[in-house]
């Protein structure tokens, strides 16, 4: 890995559109996210990690740093873990996502050290805690209790100044702070600090955007969540500005998405969902995106739903199965996203041995099967190394507006508006599964991927699982002819050519169901 001194940071581009640059050049994160645990341990690490990674083609591992183990005891701190990922990360030629396991992990403060936990009980207690309605204490720290928010910011701010001295070739390239924040269990926080804050006006800058009076006269029915919402934001802006004052590294927060059933604390409230991102917003300028964790069928609206207002799409987290490589290309082909990282990565060329709680798996409406899929892997090496291998071509696509991305959710198809023509894009096992979405079908991926629009009718198609039939623009009457057409694979930006298909392997213009790259050039006859 080269010494470059440039710092990591996400910046706009004169069109609005976001980039994390990496050396000074703009990168996209082909990553993956490791089960919460595996990184707590450096030899788990050498003997069941990094060789199930290092067939993936990926470029950034994305990984826990638990508060409990940098700050095991007051006033003390130890760095020897976070000191072997980095290095382990170096040998192996990859970037780090880091995740900033403090306060909050889904929901509830599980990865605070002993002396916090020790010290949260009672209603008066140092660190106290989130209570229902009823008042029963709930396994999460308060984010009204200013103590505990002080203290995650100085633990943040120590493992910040540790990086900036022992990280000078930026390994590490981004921080998520906390993960998937939110009260579970209760509509909102019921403890005498919140108690007092929501029957209180809300705070003057949110007066500013809403309205005045209090959080349930100014938001009726979502008051409990909005005021939730300002309360993590406000503590995680005191935490990352903490870290960024030592050491400016992207930041961003990830969100457990709003699902059925669709009542906060069900889903964590407060947590960055969309209905609150703009407040979020307002509360922690420090954060430079908000990112959702995609466990949901429908990825595309995710996507969609996510980058929207300047915000770029970041996938920390995303089912590893046979679809990540559809995902994938939507992702970069339509919102050209910055980091995609399906869960539990190690997994799909690796073996577990322990499994994940049902209860989780319920909670998040993840079947088993999201973590064990067949063929995922090997589909997800190929996409990643062609998204790497085309980087430039799809940076200069996404600034011409030349590439168009498609992916199949309850569709047979879609047709996209080309210069010159227009092309038909059928997805190939949509007919024989048209009601049902493709990822409950246990046989086939989600077909998908994009379409780049070359100079003089020349085209690259790319993704599995759909044809395409060029059609003249309406109202013309030329035929649209196929002059070349060949498969083939780009290295470092060039086309290396495989076989020409014609014949037989002429007649449709398909992609198989594994992904593949084709070349495609047009003419017209009359
Ligand atoms: C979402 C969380 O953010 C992850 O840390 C992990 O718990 C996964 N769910 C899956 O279990």
């Amino acid at each position: 890995m080269s010494q470059c001194l440039e710092m990591p940071r996400m910046q706009k581009d004169e069109n609005g559109r976001t980039y994390l640059y990496v050396d000074g050049a703009p990168f996209v994160a082909l990553a993956g996210e490791l089960h919460n645990s595996s990184s707590s341990s450096l030899t788990y690490m050498d003997q069941k990690v990094w060789p199930a990674l290092r067939p993936l083609h990926m470029n950034t591992v994305i990984l826990p740093v638990a508060w409990e183990t940098i700050q095991p005891e007051e006033g003390k701190f130890d760095f020897t873990l976070v000191d072997g990922l980095l290095a382990s990360a170096r040998r192996e030629g990859m970037r780090l996502i880091l995740l900033w396991f403090g306060l909050w992990k889904n929901g509830i403060s599980t990865y605070v050290p002993a002396w916090v936990k020790k010290a949260s009980s009672g209603a008066d207690a140092r660190f106290f805690r989130v209570r229902d309605q009823f008042g029963k204490p709930l396994d999460c720290i308060s984010p009204f209790c200013q103590e505990a928010v002080r203290a995650d910011a100085a633990a943040f701010e120590q493992l910040m100044r540790h990086l900036a001295q022992a990280d000078p070739q930026h390994t590490v390239i981004a921080v998520q702070v906390e993960n998937e924040i939110g009260v579970l269990g209760a509509d909102r926080d019921f403890s005498k600090a919140a108690e007092t804050a929501f029957h209180s006006p809300v705070p003057e800058q949110v007066a500013q955007q809403y309205g005045k009076g209090s959080w349930e006269e100014v938001f009726g029915r979502d008051g409990g969540e909005m005021m939730m919402a300002w309360q993590y934001a406000t503590a995680v802006e005191q935490i990352a500005s903490a870290g960024k004052a030592i050491y400016p590294l992207p930041m961003y927060v990830n969100a457990w998405l709003e699902q059925h059933p669709d009542r906060a604390g069900s889903y964590p409230c407060g947590g960055p969902i969309a209905k609150v991102m703009q407040l979020w917003k307002l509360a922690a300028p420090s954060i430079d995106c908000y990112a959702p964790d995609i466990y949901l069928d429908n990825f595309r609206g995710v996507c969609d739903e996510y980058a929207v207002s300047g915000n770029p799409l970041f996938i920390p987290e995303v089912r590893a199965t046979k679809d990540s490589a559809s995902f994938l290309m939507y992702a970069v082909g339509k919102h050209r996203a910055l980091c995609f990282a399906p869960f539990g990565i190690e997994d799909l060329f690796g073996s577990r041995t322990d499994q994940l709680d049902s209860g989780v798996l319920a909670a998040l409406n993840i079947g088993a099967a999201a973590f064990n899929s067949d063929g995922a892997g090997e589909r997800l090496a190929a996409a990643y190394q062609m998204i790497g291998d085309m980087r430039e071509i799809i940076d200069q696509a996404h600034r011409e507006g030349r590439i168009h991305a498609f992916l199949e959710f309850h569709d047979a198809g879609t047709t996209i508006p080309l210069e010159h023509y227009d092309a038909q894009i059928s997805y190939t096992g949509a007919s024989a599964s048209f009601f049902r979405p493709a990822q409950q079908n246990a046989d086939r991926a989600v077909a998908g991927g994009f379409l780049i629009e070359l100079p003089e009718d020349r085209f690259i198609l790319c993704g599995s699982g759909y044809s395409v039939r060029f059609l003249p623009k309406p109202g013309e009457t030329a035929v649209v002819g196929v002059l070349n057409k060949e498969e083939g694979c780009y290295r470092d930006g060039k086309w290396v050519p495989g076989r020409v298909l014609n014949g037989d392997e002429g007649y449709r213009i398909m992609l198989s169901d594994f992904p593949q790259v084709m070349q495609i050039s047009l003419f017209r006859y009359c």
